[in-house]
């Protein structure tokens, strides 16, 4: 089935591109919606077209336990980020229909929306407006790089998925949540873990920086007359960099992943860079430190103008101590070396953690690779994962 869903999207070097709300995206979906039998299950999508499937509790009225991930993936991503803590729940589900057993609460899987934030920024945005519906205005008018507006893609979206799914309101109350995901980093591997308790998040803030010079021919234009756009945001990339490094007690991530020159060609002096800024760290008060800092670096620079603006900002996360110790126990069950570490990516997980009791649970990522097509993970491992995953869900859903 996980093989399945990557044949969604697959790429010539085994990577996968299925970015948000794309048509392959939507394929994705109506084909996940066919895994369960429609008797026994009830779809749903919400305003955020957020795809959710609820296996009935035996109790009526008790709130669900609910697990998933998200199925969007990077421009050039790999095959498991996000898609394995989907495919994971659904698997929980087919294994509990065949073994008989009955939870007293339901028990949901959701793929979110728009994740990666890669095609709509910021990500995280169908966890994010499920765990506060009053966000999702704000996300709307969001445009991907073709100028198609997230309200267009989302509600082409829910119309698409209609046939399956009934429209449900945009978050409900859960009694508690967990994410499986892929490590996406080196410390279970190095460790020699083939399980991870996620106990935290760490910190995250996205910014967008522009720089504005002057256009002007590349041939005639003397060097000291130019207001080079390129050259000042290239200079502020490495003294933002360095100035980071400065500061970095190990934990610091700054990452620019993006740097655009729009209408750039050879002979012509760029008069505009946008360029992004990923910051992350476990302690929110060393972030907006380093948000100070950054910005002191732009407005020293003189060479153009410049401005930055945070297009997203997020306090690390803890997960709960009850939900955590029922997933320490599910993944001790299973006799696999375990250890219980933070994420150093963010995941859906943050922003349900809001509104419900949330823990994740990870397994390793050969060579710690992920974002990129060489992501993986033994398929022993995959198994293990799952499931604890299950284990954890029953406990849960029993209570
Ligand atoms: C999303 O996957 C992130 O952590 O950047
Ligand atoms: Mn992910
Ligand atoms: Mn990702
Ligand atoms: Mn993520």
């Amino acid at each position: 089935m996980q093989r399945e869903l990557a044949g969604f999207g697959v790429a010539a070097d085994g990577g996968v591109c299925r970015e948000a709300l794309t048509e392959i995206d939507l394929a994705a979906r109506s084909w996940l919606c066919r895994l369960l039998p429609a008797a026994s299950y009830e779809w749903m999508v919400d305003d955020a077209a957020n795809l959710i499937v609820r296996r009935a509790g035996t109790v009526p009225g008790l709130a669900p336990v609910m697990t998933g991930s998200h199925m969007d993936t990077q421009p050039m991503g790999g095959w498991l980020d996000g898609a394995f803590g989907v495919i994971a729940g659904i698997e929980a589900l087919m294994a509990l229909d065949d073994a008989g057993i009955h939870t007293r609460r339901p028990i949901e899987v959701v793929a979110w929306t728009n994740e990666e934030g890669t095609r709509f920024k910021p990500g995280a945005m169908g966890s994010s407006a499920f765990a506060e519906p009053g966000r999702l205005a704000g996300f709307l008018q969001t445009r991907d790089s073709k100028g198609e507006t997230f309200e267009t893609a989302c509600n082409a979206a829910i119309e698409r998925i209609l046939p399956s799914a009934k429209r449900s309101p945009l978050g409900h109350p859960v009694h508690a949540y967990i994410e499986a995901h892929i490590e996406q980093g080196p410390v279970l591997e190095s460790g020699q873990c083939r399980l991870g308790v996620v106990t935290s998040i760490q910190g995250v803030r996205w910014y967008e920086v522009e720089v504005r010079g002057v256009s002007a021919h590349a041939g005639t234009t003397p060097m000291q007359l130019r207001h080079d756009a390129v050259l000042a945001a290239a200079e502020l990339v490495v003294r933002i960099n360095e100035a980071a490094a400065a500061r970095d007690d190990g934990n610091l991530r700054l990452t620019v992943g993006r740097f655009d020159v729009p209408g750039s060609s050879i002979n012509t002096i760029a008069s505009h860079v946008g360029f992004s800024i990923d910051l992350r760290h476990p302690s929110d008060a060393f972030l907006a430190d380093m948000e100070e800092l950054i910005k002191r670096v732009i407005r020293k620079q003189t060479r153009c103008a410049a401005e930055i603006r945070t297009l997203m900002q997020r306090a690390p996360t803890q997960f709960d101590a009850d939900v955590l110790s029922i997933v320490e126990n599910a993944v001790a069950a299973t006799g696999a070396p375990y250890c219980s570490l933070g994420s150093g990516a963010f995941h859906d997980a943050m922003y349900v953690a809001e509104v419900a009791p949330a823990a994740m649970l990870f397994v390793p990522s050969r060579n710690g690779i992920s974002h990129n097509p060489m992501e993986d993970t033994d398929e022993a491992d995959l198994v293990l994962g799952t499931r604890a995953l299950a284990a954890a869900l029953v406990t849960l859903a029993n209570q």
